[in-house]
């Protein structure tokens, strides 16, 4: 698990063009998702593709210890074979979810409506962000949660022993939340409702329609609406899952602001819930290209070609696509200070509780390397340099936060003076193969 090791300060010098085909991970999402659905199916399941991240790893764990057996292949194809829903064995021991704000929240829901109690701790992020998000929905179906002040993990929960649907709004666009109460939607009997003002991403709702779940989404007046029978047999599913659009934002952003770089990231998914950033990259004058485009598993799939773009501006990022790209603010805002111009990024406060506050953890390593930043609770603003007049030279804190180790590395391509920071082992929850595939891109990136 990150942050319980030693650090790796890390540094990241300007460098030639990036060249060559970048081959990223799995989706995070869908690979928690496919180990937790795949353990509340009946039968065995097999992964190909699952991202191999810390995250990940400790999920599948987490399955385990809730009685689920979960192999891999010596190939890289994980098996599980499922205890159907309501199965959950009582864990002999804490779940600890590392770093992993979605693992544990989405597994919090799965077992909040089965006769067992659980406690689930993780890292110092992971115990400091907010949990009551999950504890407050799933207390409707008859779970009871005992954490630390402000919601806070540890924390243990009882699973209702007579577990009743709900209806529920989520207070904030999170997909986690969503999903969560969807799982305990899972074993309660009747009908499940939840209500999303703003769509998030929606992989929940289509792998569970995919394991047999009975799941509809409708748009209406007052949101999204997703209705879940409670009780199915899921029936296990071979998944293959798709490479990370979240972690090709990272060589996509790099060519854009890296002189004389083309760089081919073949098999995006580009699930309208998750591609927000390429659009926006597009607005902003980004010559990034969608090849091949195709439809694979009933999802948008291209080869993202990204060259790089002397000319970016800084545009007013719409909020309403800020569900879509909620992950990739950190790295929009170091391509933001390589465009001429303003970047304004509103109605985006979930950042403030990721793993880290990204707001806070970019703009300060922003200034520190020479970038204006203005920003409010809700809001930021970077103010462009332009290309070859982003100073760069200092060290920035990673705040156990991958997303923001990788977007310095990034930043540090392209800067006149190397950016530093002074974690990068946080990286490998979600991208384990960050250093080698952008050194291959030819990256100058030093464990120092
Ligand atoms: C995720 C949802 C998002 C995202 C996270 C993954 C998911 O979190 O930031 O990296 O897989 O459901 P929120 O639900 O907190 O917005």
């Amino acid at each position: 698990m990150s942050g319980h090791g030693t650090p790796i300060p890390m540094s990241s010098h300007k460098c030639g063009p990036l060249k060559g085909e970048a081959h990223v991970p799995g989706d995070k999402s869908i690979s928690h998702r496919s180990l937790i659905f795949g353990a509340m199916a009946v039968g065995e399941t097999v992964i190909t593709g699952l991202l191999e991240g810390e995250d990940v790893l400790d999920t599948a764990k987490a399955m385990q210890a809730f009685g689920a057996e979960v192999n891999r292949d010596e190939d890289g194809t994980w098996h599980v074979h499922g205890v159907g829903v309501g199965g959950f064995a009582e864990p002999d021991n804490v779940i600890d979810c590392g770093n992993s704000g979605t693992g544990v929240r989405l597994i919090m829901g799965a077992m909040a409506t089965t006769n067992i109690t659980a406690t689930f701790t993780g890292d110092a992020s992971l115990n400091s962000r907010p949990m009551a998000r999950v504890t407050d929905p799933i207390a409707l179906f008859g779970a009871t949660s005992v954490g630390r002040s402000g919601g806070r993990l540890p924390m243990t929960i009882v699973g209702a022993a007579d577990p009743v649907p709900v209806r529920y709004t989520t207070p904030m666009p999170s997909a986690q939340v969503k999903s969560a109460v969807l799982l305990a939607g899972l074993n309660a009997p009747g009908e499940t409702v939840v209500i999303e003002k703003e769509a998030t991403r929606d992989h929940t709702e289509r792998m569970l329609a995919g394991f047999g779940a009975d799941i509809t989404s409708v748009d209406t007046e007052e949101g999204r609406v997703i209705t879940l029978k409670g009780r199915p047999e899921l029936k296990p599913q071979t998944i293959v899952v798709p490479r990370d659009p979240s972690s090709a934002a990272f060589p996509v952003c790099a060519a854009l602001i890296v002189e004389g770089s083309d760089v081919l990231v073949p098999n995006i998914g580009l699930n309208p819930t998750r591609a927000g950033l390429f659009e926006t990259l597009r607005d902003m004058g980004a010559d990034l290209t969608y090849e091949n485009l195709r439809e694979e598993g009933g999802e948008p799939v291209a080869d993202l070609r990204a060259k790089f773009s002397p000319n970016l501006k800084g545009i007013e990022v719409p909020p309403a696509r800020a569900a879509s790209m909620i992950d990739e603010y950190p790295v929009l805002s170091v391509v933001a200070s390589f465009a001429e111009g303003d970047t304004v990024m509103r109605g985006v406060k979930e950042l403030r509780v990721k793993e880290s506050d990204r707001i806070g953890a970019m703009a300060s390593g922003l200034r520190l390397n020479g970038v204006e930043v203005e920003d409010g609770d809700d809001w930021w603003i970077v103010k462009g340099r332009g290309h070859g007049n982003v100073p760069g030279g200092a060290t920035c804190v990673s705040h156990l936060d991958h997303r923001i180790a990788m977007s310095f590395m990034v930043m540090g391509m392209a800067t006149e003076a190397p950016v530093s920071v002074d974690d990068g082992s946080p990286i490998a929850t979600s991208f384990p193969i960050f250093e080698d595939l952008m050194g291959g891109l030819g990256a100058d990136l030093r464990r120092d």
